[in-house]
């Protein structure tokens, strides 16, 4: 047995050895291994104990390390999360194996969404870079890290798919699109499930938030969400899929309501869909604290009446409230809740724990003590070539006017903004178990890169707000998380005047701080904060080449500042290495290949704006203006900058798409081919997406539909043929029964470098 390794393991053994003999394997990993084995361990578990599995507590204020204590004593937790570091963890498990009866082993989560020491882009940047392979390298090193933490599970993947820019949350998921963000899910759970969640370096994962909470009314976080079956199934459930279909352990319930029904109260949802149709095996967990707002939610009459709908639409696992222990026991009592009700749950629970290798060594991610870190935040135990790879592929070139970029390693630099200098906020948000202090901020990248080849100038211009209640705001998450200048705001903006007009070329780092971007930061307004406005515009009087890099978790609407600006970089919040990936983009030493997950809007008031909508009956044609069409009279239909869009400081130009054939036979094939030349003179890499239309159909169907896209590398001068193949899942919809078909007909094959700008041919399904 590999665990006896653990010295007060070995000692928890001696008390009642036969029985850890019977619990702790070696056990095959195998479903029917466990099916037998889990069986035989509920029948020797008291309802209490059963009910205890159910719950799952985070370690602080609430819960302090000695109730947490006594909890494992009487059997009333199942897993932790919140704790990250092998010490705390080993503590826990060891209390486990001294002190309960069972020894029932705990499982550990924590929120690793893009990194967990090593901090890689947020996820929208991850999407982004529409890279399989470096996202699945952000995966493998995530779980690596977290694994060596003595993590077995993951809140994430979120796959939330959503067009509305004002929800914080869309930073942590992979933006508007049902294709990509399916590719990019079932990427990290792949690669960070590995072979199996029970491995030394895996973690098993958790896909969010179940269903359909990127939707939220107004991106007004927590709000309701309502869409018909059929654009629920189209385009927001499939993510969630792709990510089980790749072996997802577990599913995080979502906080909103679908249709009128909070989702931890949907059976609907957690057992017609993703137990009979999609046959999930894994576990289901609520989101923190959801079960006692189904009495806000207005469908729970108390407590008790709470529990029973969470339980038995079936939510296994309670996350951060006391109610499933609280309650349950008087339920089964009751009558209310039936003993097998529980014991389906528990089972659930208890599964993942075998899955993940709990049974057949408690201490799999932690190894002997002795191997622990001597230093947990040490600079060793970071993957920093890793998070400047991935990061410099996320970056978007979104303007280069007159080639502004990239620019010389000579002459003067003023580094502007308040985000130039920022180690925090370049981490993004859900990154605690990074820190800022090992992250290079935009400033110390600029520096690394130009050496003593040129001067460097640096001034802060602004505060990321003078709104005082939005500081306090931001403060109140995560103290000093914005840091206030004292100065006022006109002595700031003169000394980055005057920084300014001492360089060859300013480039100001701006946008939003990382608490902008987060759960529970919707913003009404979606533009760079006024203070940061006024310094754009000083920046731009002062007649100097303007560069902004863009650090923000949202798309923005900044219609002005892109005019304003000579060169424009999108840059997210791009991670541990991001200074250094900017200045490689800045500098020429990488050419940017990113791409938009997400349209960026001119104004909010466009929202919700996607690329893939329906043609309407009275579509805006801006080449005959006419009333009567659906547009504003006040602003443009179209985005800012579509989804997909991003430039390379080389050119590509594509062929005519060639068809390998006119039509395709029911459940047959066909290929769309288009050759690729880098017509610059730099090697680069860009994106090839294929979009398809269907052209006439029983319902609407979208203007486009991205289904399919190759990131390639071309040298300068080079050529390269994409070939897409078709099948007939591409062609799928469902219909107005909620039958999903494809039709006869016509279909549009449109290929290009972004969405808005394909060349196009047509195929006949037959
Ligand atoms: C969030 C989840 C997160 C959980 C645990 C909740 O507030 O909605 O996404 O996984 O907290 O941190």
């Amino acid at each position: 047995m590999k665990w006896i390794c653990s010295v007060s393991l070995a000692a928890a053994l001696t008390l009642q050895p036969a029985f850890a003999e019977d619990l702790f394997g070696p056990h095959p990993l195998t479903p029917e291994a466990r099916d037998a084995f889990v069986t035989n361990l509920l029948k020797k578990m008291t309802l209490d104990e059963k009910i205890g599995q159910l719950r799952l507590i985070s370690v602080g204020p609430d819960n302090p390390k000695e109730a947490i204590r006594e909890m494992i004593k009487h059997e009333q937790v199942g897993a932790i999360f919140n704790t990250v570091t092998r010490d705390n963890i080993r503590a826990m498990q060891d209390q486990v194996m001294q002190l309960s009866r069972l020894k029932i082993p705990l499982f550990f989560a924590y929120d690793v969404v893009h990194g967990q020491r090593t901090v890689f882009p947020i996820p929208l940047g991850l999407a982004a870079t529409w890279d399989l392979d470096a996202v699945a390298n952000v995966g493998r090193v995530s779980a690596y890290e977290a694994a060596d933490d003595g993590l077995n599970m993951t809140w994430a993947p979120m796959v939330d798919v959503t067009r509305e820019p004002r929800w914080g949350r869309v930073s942590e998921g992979f933006g508007e699109d049902t294709y990509l963000t399916s590719a990019m899910g079932r990427t990290l759970v792949e690669s960070m499930q590995g072979k199996s969640p029970a491995d030394r370096y895996s973690v098993m994962t958790s896909v969010k938030h179940f269903a359909g909470y990127g939707a939220v009314e107004g991106g007004r976080d927590y709000n309701t969400v309502d869409m018909s079956p059929q654009r629920l199934a189209q385009d927001y459930l499939p993510p969630y899929k792709a990510a089980l279909d790749a072996g997802s352990g577990g599913v995080m319930v979502a906080l909103n309501s679908l249709n009128g029904v909070p989702a931890t109260a949907d059976s609907w949802l957690l057992k017609d869909l993703l137990r009979d149709q999609w046959h999930f095996k894994g576990i289901t967990i609520s989101d923190h604290g959801a079960i006692k707002e189904l009495m806000k939610h207005g469908v729970a009459s108390d407590p008790q009446d709470a529990v029973r709908i969470a339980i038995q639409s079936g939510v296994n696992m309670s996350m951060s409230d006391e109610y499933y222990s609280k309650y349950l026991p008087g339920l089964v009592k009751n009558g209310a809740v039936s003993e097998k009700e529980i014991d389906d749950a528990v089972r659930h629970v208890l599964n993942v724990k075998y899955d993940m290798g709990l049974f057949n060594d408690p201490y799999s991610h932690l190894g002997p003590k002795e191997s622990d870190p001597v230093d947990t935040n040490a600079e060793s135990r970071l993957h920093r070539a890793d998070a400047r790879d991935v990061a410099r592929k996320s970056i978007v070139l979104l303007k280069n006017r007159l080639e502004t970029l990239p620019l010389k390693k000579s002459g003067t630099v003023a580094l502007i903004g308040p985000l130039a200098d920022s180690q925090r906020d370049i981490m993004g948000s859900w990154s605690a178990a990074g820190k800022a202090n090992q992250s290079v901020s935009v400033l110390q990248g600029v520096k690394n890169a130009l050496g003593d080849k040129a001067t460097v100038l640096y001034a802060k211009g602004a505060n990321i707000t003078d709104n005082k209640a939005i500081q306090d705001f931001l403060n109140q998450y995560e103290k000093g998380s914005v840091i206030v200048d004292p100065r006022t705001p006109k002595q700031m903006l003169d000394e980055a005047v005057a920084t300014a007009k001492k360089a060859d070329v300013i480039v100001a780092v701006v946008g939003e701080s990382q608490g902008m971007a987060h759960e529970a930061s919707s913003r009404s307004d979606i533009t760079i904060p006024p203070s940061q406005l006024t310094l754009i515009d000083a920046l731009k009087a002062t007649g100097k080449p303007l560069v902004l890099v863009m650090m923000n978790g949202r798309p923005l609407a900044m219609v002005k500042e892109n005019m304003q600006a000579d060169a424009l970089l999108e840059s997210w919040f791009s991670g541990t290495e991001g200074g250094n990936a900017i200045a490689d983009v800045l500098f020429g030493d990488y050419n940017p290949s990113g791409k938009l997950p997400m349209s960026f809007p001119r104004s909010v008031g466009q929202i919700p704006i996607y690329y893939n909508h329906l043609n309407t009956g009275r579509p805006y044609d801006f080449t005959r203006p006419n009333k009567y069409t659906s547009h504003y009279y006040d602003a443009a239909n179209g985005p800012l900058f579509p989804f997909g869009y991003g430039l390379s400081y080389t050119t590509f130009t594509l062929s005519p798409v060639k068809m390998s054939a006119a039509t395709m036979p029911r459940n047959g094939t066909v290929n769309a081919s288009v050759t690729v030349t880098n017509t610059g003179d730099r090697d680069g890499a860009t994106v090839v997406q294929m979009y398809l239309h269907d052209e006439m159909a029983s319902i609407s169907r979208p203007v486009k539909e991205l289904k399919g896209f190759k990131r390639i590398m071309l040298k300068a001068g080079e050529s390269q043929t994409v070939t897409f193949p078709i099948d007939v899942n591409a062609l799928k919809f469902w219909n107005a029964k909620m039958q999903q078909v494809a039709e006869p007909g016509k279909f549009n094959v449109m290929i290009g470098l972004d969405s808005a700008r394909t060349t196009d041919a047509e195929f006949t399904y037959l």
